[in-house]
């Protein structure tokens, strides 16, 4: 029998996930199918079952089952464990693993396809939800020189700033949006939802530097009022979070099927224009 993988999310006929995976099957030669599944709301672990007693093998999770699907785990990796979520998991017998590729996705893009190394870089992370909880380490083992954390919510900025030092590493720190002014940034990644509704951030101009790199971590949405900010402020260089897709695909490709899939041919048909 194929051997059988989905991605699970409410709604999910928007996801990218089958068309990349496809991609990455045919162009590794191997014999798997990827489906979707639109997971009934309070209904995670049910659907999860009935996928793994027809023989799935393993899942991408998109929203809103993040949560769910960590609980679900009987294992969870360390990154998972920080972002307190999962968005791949793996069945090995009765033993369900969780991963979360999302933040290391992130920097693979960020350092190898956009050939910005962070170490040393000034780096700003908007937001302190889900997506800025699961940037955090990944972005910290890259050692940059300084990490701020801007929230509305301070105290979710400071409590993740927390963890980041923590880990080790003390030059991080939670921050107001207002206080950002005075201070510029190399890297500015946009980690709010806010995009999701064409919302800016109240972030100061000011924080760009000229030679900075703007990312804003959702996809397909084009130029987003936080790219569009940068790029009235002279930043050159603007990306969206399609290559952080299909890195994160890459690396739950390589967990369940051993071998790691090129990702250009991916990330050139997914990705949409910054205008
Ligand atoms: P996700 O999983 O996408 O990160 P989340 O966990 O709900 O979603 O977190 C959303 C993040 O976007 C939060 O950091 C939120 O800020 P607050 O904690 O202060 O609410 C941030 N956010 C959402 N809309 C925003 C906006 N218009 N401006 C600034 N931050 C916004």
């Amino acid at each position: 029998m194929t051997d059988q993988y989905a991605v699970i999310g409410n709604p999910i006929g928007f996801s990218k996930s089958p068309l990349i995976h496809s991609m990455f099957a045919k162009a590794t030669g191997q014999n798997m199918d990827y489906t979707t599944i639109e997971g009934p709301l309070g209904g995670f672990a049910g659907a999860i079952d009935a996928f793994r007693a027809s023989g799935g093998q393993g899942l991408n999770i998109t929203a809103p089952f993040k949560l769910d699907a960590f609980a679900y785990a009987t294992e969870r990796s360390e990154r998972a464990q920080l972002a307190g979520a999962a968005n791949a998991i793996k069945f090995d017998g009765d033993r369900v693993l969780a991963e979360n590729f999302d933040g290391v996705g992130l920097v693979r893009d960020v350092v190898y396809n956009l050939n910005c190394p962070l170490k040393g870089k000034r780096v700003l992370l908007l937001g302190a939800g889900g997506a800025a909880r699961g940037a955090l380490l990944p972005v910290l083992a890259q050692g940059p020189g300084e990490l701020v954390i801007a929230n509305r919510n301070l105290d979710k900025a400071k409590e993740l700033a927390c963890i980041g030092a923590a880990s080790g590493i003390h030059i991080v720190r939670g921050c107001a949006y207002a206080n950002l002014v005075g201070q510029t940034f190399d890297i500015v990644f946009n980690a709010t939802s806010a995009s999701l509704r064409a919302e800016l951030p109240p972030v100061p101009a000011s924080v760009f530097d000229p030679g900075c790199l703007a990312y804003e971590l959702a996809y397909g949405k084009g130029l987003t009022p936080f790219l569009r900010l940068a790029q009235n402020a002279g930043v050159q260089q603007l990306a969206d979070g399609v290559g952080m897709l299909a890195e994160q695909a890459a690396e739950a490709f390589k967990w369940w099927r051993g071998m790691r899939p090129d990702t250009r041919a991916a990330i050139k048909v997914l990705t949409v224009a910054l205008v």
